[in-house]
């Protein structure tokens, strides 16, 4: 290389070499290779010189820039590459550490055994109606055989909206609704949700709760149908070896009524805590449909007959999972709802 350039390479290598970071090397590349660097300047002193040292002064200024391009050029591919070893070094993720745990929620009891209770329905080809919690006084009561200052509006007293809108004691209005928009056509129906009595809450009672009611509409269909079916449901709940009993009660929307018991599934009928001593548990309300409701909700009762029962869904859970306290399925206690099943 020409002599007159020894000092400035010299210079320059050492620079490169000192230089460790691609920032520092940048820097030196700068000072050589912008606009106004080091090998601009010398480039424009060939304008001073005169003609015929012009070519050797260029060519010269030229080598010492090529050689510095690829010193520089080199160092700097040398430093990125460190630089990103050491990047991916500290960046370092242990792809063999376990997943963040995100606790999952077990299913709440009241659903666990809703789903239960509706499947069981669907599996005997049920259709699942559901309906509104604020209903009318016409729905909840007059449709079902309960006129205006009936007896029985006692037992279900509730929380009024005002003086014609109230929130249901039952689903049963669902089964009106749907009755009144499928006049005259056979119909088989469960209606889950919750409903709402003004009840002074203890252990077994709370002034909210869930019910699935059912409703099986047809020609010919009779009380062992009802029977039947119930029979089915209790062994399809509480086991194989359930039977149900029938004691003949009073509902004004079904006649002839029944309150149903199944045989205790923890002492097999022999009478222990659950069944108070006496083998059988009650669980659920039932009947053939009174005439006047089919008539209400237009269906002809020279040709339709029909049966309806009503199952609360707490009461179900309680005896399945030995729950002693219905306030439980809504005090929200962690500790409680972390024994039952996750979905
Ligand atoms: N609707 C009744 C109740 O809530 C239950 C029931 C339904 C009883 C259908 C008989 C027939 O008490």
């Amino acid at each position: 290389m020409d002599k007159r350039f020894e000092s400035i390479k010299e210079e320059a290598l050492s620079k490169i070499n000192n230089a460790k970071s691609v920032k520092a090397l940048n820097e030196v590349r700068n000072e050589y290779f912008a606009k106004s660097g080091l090998i601009a300047t010398l480039m424009s002193k060939i304008r001073e010189l005169a003609p015929n040292e012009r070519k050797d002064y260029g060519q010269a200024v030229n080598t010492l820039k090529v050689f510095l391009e690829e010193k520089l050029g080199a160092a700097l591919r040398e430093a990125q590459s460190n630089e990103l070893s050491e990047k991916l070094e500290s960046e370092k993720i242990d792809l063999t550490l376990p997943g963040r745990n995100l606790e999952t929620a077990p299913q709440h009891p009241f659903h666990l055994v809703k789903d239960e209770i509706c499947d069981i329905f669907i599996g005997m080809g049920y259709i699942i109606a559901e309906g509104d919690e604020v209903e009318e006084d016409l729905f909840n009561f007059t449709l079902l055989n309960m006129p205006e200052n009936h007896p029985a509006r006692d037992m279900q007293d509730t929380f009024y909206i005002n003086e014609k809108l109230l929130l249901r004691t039952h689903t049963s209005p669902v089964q009106a609704r749907v009755m009144q928009k499928n006049k005259n056509q056979p119909l088989k129906m469960i209606s889950p949700g919750k409903v709402f009595r003004r009840d002074d809450d203890d252990n077994t009672h709370s002034h909210q709760f869930g019910q699935v009611e059912g409703l099986v509409i047809g020609e010919g269909i009779s009380f062992s149908h009802l029977k039947a079916t119930l029979d089915l449901f209790a062994k399809k709940m509480f086991g194989p070896k359930r039977e149900i009993r029938l004691r003949s009660s009073y509902f004004p929307f079904t006649e002839p009524s029944v309150e149903v018991d199944v045989s205790c599934h923890v002492c097999n009928g022999k009478g222990c805590s659950t069944c108070k001593g006496t083998g059988w548990i009650e669980i659920l309300g039932a009947g053939m449909v009174n005439p006047n409701v089919l008539t209400m909700n237009g269906y002809d009762t020279e040709k339709f007959t029909g049966f309806a029962f009503g199952v609360g869904i707490e009461r179900v859970a309680m005896l399945r999972y030995g729950i002693d306290d219905i306030r439980r399925f809504y005090q929200n206690d962690i500790r409680f709802l972390k024994e039952f099943p996750k979905r």
